[in-house]
């Protein structure tokens, strides 16, 4: 259990709050950088409590800065994105990427009003497919954006495969991702012989933690038997600040990103990639939003076109409790919830738990240790931060992130940090192992 003030402190990301003031120190990927072309349409979004609008100018360089223009408080969002500026609707106040405002048609001629008008504003970069905000205090001098993998192979062997808006607290959904044993019950097909698309089959539903400390958070592999005497590992990375990386295939490696939206709203996207091979189903081209379409976007969609004028307004997926997440009992007779997507069946625990989760009433065991040492490790961090200013894991030492994850099978005696430590930290692009348990297709 944790008490009510380390979960205030573990999950409130306002600004001035201890959690806000570390997600703050961190580069955060927020939009695909195709979703604001430059002179486009600027987006709405909301990252850590504040409204702001993203978008690019016309020689590409991209920026938020906040939604409500500073002379009477229109959204922005009406304006005209035109000649390296954002102008207003209203009366016609235009500021730059910096948030300075450079021109002010309504006032006359002789003032200087507009020189003294500064909108907030954060810095923008691209990296991987995405637009990233950096809004941190080092505005003029940031850190280096996180090196991932992703972000340094070709387009087509990257995937940035889903986005959502969800309706719960991030930290949630990072507990989610460091939670080795939920997967052979809430994502379990209920026949090991059923399609790979109705979930996940194995035999041990229990397993050994062995929980690695690391610079950039935590290394964590769960260990089961294997019917045939083998092994089989689970390999999982926490990276700070709200990074989960779940086991990776011959495949691809696969992350998982918990961009806290609010106290009460987070944005996730998945991304996969293949250090060598092309990946089906990479970017989406601009004029072909599944969104649009009504398609199930790998098991999240389809999205909810009536969310316009609201944050990310294009990615809040149709199944949600009130639609009780697609569950019907025709499903039910092939896997363990009767929700027909793995992420949907997260989803739907991970709502069903409240917009903040009361960690007070909780029991938690001994394959709970993960998300134990996450919630220490984040809490201390932010405390260092707020009582000593000690910068937090990661902001500089972007070349931390380049990491990956497995699961594979090995022979019992086989010390899996040392046959696998080439493939989680990049070093090859040999997988370790083509092992990989039956029915196991995560
Ligand atoms: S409210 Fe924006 S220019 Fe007047
Ligand atoms: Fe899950």
């Amino acid at each position: 259990m944790l008490s009510t003030d380390d979960t205030e402190l573990l999950c409130r990301v306002g600004p001035g709050t201890p959690m806000g003031d570390l997600m703050r120190q961190y580069w955060m990927p927020l939009i695909y950088s195709w979703e604001i072309p430059p002179d486009g349409q600027p987006k709405r979004v909301r990252v850590l409590g504040e409204d702001l609008l993203a978008w690019r100018s016309s020689d590409g360089t991209p920026s938020f800065t906040q939604e409500r223009c500073p002379h009477r408080g229109a959204s922005m969002f009406y304006g005209r994105n035109e000649e390296d500026g954002l102008r207003c609707a209203y009366h016609g106040w235009k500021f730059d990427v910096t948030g300075q405002c450079i021109e002010m048609p309504n006032e006359v001629a002789e003032s200087n009003f507009k020189n003294k008008v500064q909108i907030t504003a954060y810095k923008g970069a691209d990296y991987g497919g995405m637009t990233w905000i950096y809004m941190g205090p080092r505005q003029e001098n940031p850190p280096g954006v996180p090196e991932f993998e992703w972000g340094e192979v070709p387009d087509d062997q990257r995937a940035l495969y889903r986005k959502a808006v969800y309706e719960w607290n991030w930290m949630q959904s990072l507990e989610g991702e460091m939670d080795s044993t939920h997967v052979y019950f809430l994502h379990a097909r209920n026949k090991r012989e059923e399609s790979p698309k109705f979930g996940l089959f194995h035999t041990g539903l229990s397993a050994k933690f062995h929980l690695r400390e690391a610079d950039y958070g935590l290394m964590y592999a769960a260990e089961r038997e294997e019917e045939d005497g083998n092994v089989y590992w689970r390999t999982t990375n926490f990276m700070f600040p709200f990074y989960g990386m779940f086991p990776g295939s011959p495949t691809s490696v696969p992350l998982s990103i918990y961009v806290p939206i609010d106290d009460t709203h987070t944005l996730h996207m998945g991304v996969r990639w293949h250090p060598t091979e092309k990946m089906k189903g990479a970017l989406w081209p601009v004029d072909d939003l599944p969104a649009n379409k009504g398609e199930l976007i790998d098991g999240m969609g389809p999205m909810r076109p009536e969310q316009k004028g609201k944050f990310f307004s294009d990615w809040w997926p149709e199944a949600r409790i009130d639609t009780d997440f697609l569950m019907d009992q025709e499903s039910k007779k092939l896997n363990f919830t009767g929700i027909p997507s793995v992420r949907l069946q997260d989803a739907a625990v991970l709502q069903s738990m409240g917009p903040i989760m009361d960690r007070t009433v909780e029991h938690l065991c001994t394959t709970d240790a993960a998300i134990i040492k996450v919630r220490r490790k984040l809490i201390n961090a932010a405390k260092l931060l707020r009582d000593d200013g000690v910068i937090p894991p990661g902001v500089d030492n972007p070349e931390w992130y380049r990491l990956r994850t497995c699961n594979v099978s090995l022979a019992r005696d086989t010390d899996w940090e040392e046959e696998l430590a080439d493939w989680h930290y990049a070093r090859t692009t040999e997988y370790p192992s083509s092992g990989v348990p039956q029915g196991s297709t995560r």
